[in-house]
């Protein structure tokens, strides 16, 4: 009987452009009817990026992967694939996968973007598992990267408060008999609710490239269920309970669906991993980015048990445990 593959995440990396503004800031540059403590209170953010003039999903994207590299102490010939996960791409074609592959300096394997909205750092995660179990690849740059500041409406104080830029990424490497790696990937979708959350136009669309459009209080009231029960669903297949959290890092859209997750697993703040208040919502990017500096700042240990979840348009969501 051969050993069992898994996937190990070897390595993170981030990146957030330069230029952070803070909620007043926003507010007065884009002439909102809106005020610093209106946002915390509702949704914890204080803080966002925003990308430069010239900086992209692939620009911020092959910095995040540089890093994720780097701390993996693994080079681009160690890479076999490239999957990002993104809903505001540098073009309809070369995905950005292909880009950041091409940035990067891999020359061979393959790239490939897939849409799953802010679940979407969950879902590539899910298909480097399977590629990594079946023996398709062995290292895999599994990236979120966002420029949602193209795609934001700024006449709508209830969206273009909650969102920002950056790039997150993780490399996932095959490891034979490891204790560390990937336990399993739980994904959902319901494309009935698509309507609640959504980009109103896109690059095959009659009605423009489109901006961001949401029901805030039906999101909301989707996202406490349905990632309660995904991971409880996560928690249950593997055998596991709460106390075995060593941390959680959720998708960060807001510190009172947070909240709501840390109390549901009995995990206080202490436990969870929380860059929402500086970051806003950086959809795909979020997780990674999180993880990124929760790897660097020595939260995150060799041996922790880390639960991941996310929800975002689609409606998409999910849940992954991972032992690093
Ligand atoms: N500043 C001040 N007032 C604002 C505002 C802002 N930035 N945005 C909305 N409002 C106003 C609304 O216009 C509304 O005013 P009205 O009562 O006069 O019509 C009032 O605040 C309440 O709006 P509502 O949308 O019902 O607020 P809420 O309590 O649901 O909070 C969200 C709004 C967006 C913060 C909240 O619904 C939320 O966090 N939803 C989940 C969003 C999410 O996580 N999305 C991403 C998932 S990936």
């Amino acid at each position: 009987m051969g050993s069992v593959i898994s996937g190990v995440i070897a390595g993170t990396g981030g990146y957030l452009p330069a230029r952070s503004v803070s909620n007043d800031e926003l507010a007065a540059e884009k002439h909102l009817d809106t005020t610093d403590a209106w946002i915390v209170e509702r949704t914890g953010i204080r803080r966002r990026h925003f990308a430069a003039d010239g900086e992209t999903a692939s620009s911020m994207g092959i910095a995040a992967c540089q890093a994720a590299l780097a701390q993996a102490g693994a080079s681009v010939a160690d890479v076999d694939a490239v999957i990002v996960a993104t809903a505001t791409p540098d073009s309809a074609f070369p995905s950005t996968a292909a880009r950041i592959q091409g940035g990067l300096g891999v020359t061979r394997g393959f790239a490939f973007d897939l849409s799953a909205a802010c679940t979407g750092f969950i879902y590539a995660l899910s298909v480097a598992d399977a590629m990594i179990r079946t023996g398709q690849a062995r290292g895999v740059l599994v990236v979120g990267t966002e420029v949602y500041s193209r795609i934001l409406d700024w006449s709508d104080r209830g969206t273009c408060v909650l969102f920002g830029d950056g790039a997150g990424a993780v490399f996932v490497v095959a490891e034979e008999g490891s204790t560390r790696g990937l336990l399993s990937t739980h994904l959902h979708s319901d494309g009935r609710h698509g309507d609640i959350l959504q980009v109103d136009g896109g690059a095959g669309s009659t009605g423009g490239t489109g901006v961001v459009r949401m029901a805030g209080r039906e999101v909301f009231k989707h996202a406490v269920t349905k990632l309660a029960a995904a991971v409880d669903e996560a928690l249950a297949a593997n055998g596991l309970g709460h106390d075995d959290v060593a941390w959680l890092v959720p998708h960060q859209a807001n510190i009172r669906i947070i909240e709501a997750m840390g109390r549901k697993l009995h995990l206080g703040l202490d436990r969870v991993v929380v860059t929402v208040d500086r970051h806003a919502n950086t959809s795909a990017a979020s997780i990674p980015l999180a993880l990124a500096e929760a790897t660097r700042d020595g939260r995150i240990k060799p041996g922790d048990l880390v639960l991941m979840e996310a929800i975002g348009g689609g409606l998409t969501w999910g849940a992954a445990l991972a032992r690093f």
